[in-house]
């Protein structure tokens, strides 16, 4: 498959999942495990451009397509617009559930350039934050989505909107 740009292969069990395969073979670390249950999102990234659960893909089932985890987003040294949202609005407290709802993120902003607080909440609504600080995660993307539009004058103006 093809991880963030770069071809690896691997031989590896038919039962392994792609959220273990991409943490325990690649040590791409920052896609998190968080539930056996496909509930918490957390392990969120994205297979041929689809945010997909990757504890609900077989690693073997990605074979031949694209994936982009977290570690993916930024570009030439440069954060991604909502990594900045996120570090700007305090979109974190523990950060476990950070990465899923950022590839989350992404992936809404790119279809949809500026989501209403509803559509992000729906966005994100198979993601769970353990910390419950959904509030500051909504912020952080209405940033990233002024920020790409042009249209973010201040951080606090962004936030308080
Ligand atoms: S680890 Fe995938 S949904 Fe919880
Ligand atoms: S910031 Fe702790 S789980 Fe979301």
């Amino acid at each position: 498959m093809n991880v963030n740009g770069e071809e690896v292969s691997r031989e590896i069990e038919g039962r392994l999942l792609l959220v273990h395969f991409l943490r325990d073979h690649l040590r791409l670390t920052g896609t998190h495990w968080g539930c056996d249950t496909s509930n918490c999102g957390t392990c969120v990234v994205w297979l041929d451009g689809e945010p997909v659960k990757s504890c609900t893909v077989l690693a073997a089932m990605a074979g031949g397509h694209e994936v982009r985890t977290v570690e993916g987003m930024e570009k030439d040294g440069e954060l991604d617009a909502v990594q900045k949202g996120f570090v700007e609005c305090h979109g974190l407290q523990c950060g476990f559930c950070t990465p899923g709802m950022m590839m989350t993120a992404r992936a809404l902003l790119d279809r949809n350039p500026d989501p209403s607080e509803q559509e992000i909440r729906e966005a994100i609504s198979g993601q769970i934050c353990r910390c419950t600080g959904y509030a500051t995660i909504v912020r952080s993307i209405r940033w990233a989505a002024a920020e790409e539009a042009g249209t973010r004058t201040t951080a606090t103006e962004a936030s308080a909107s």
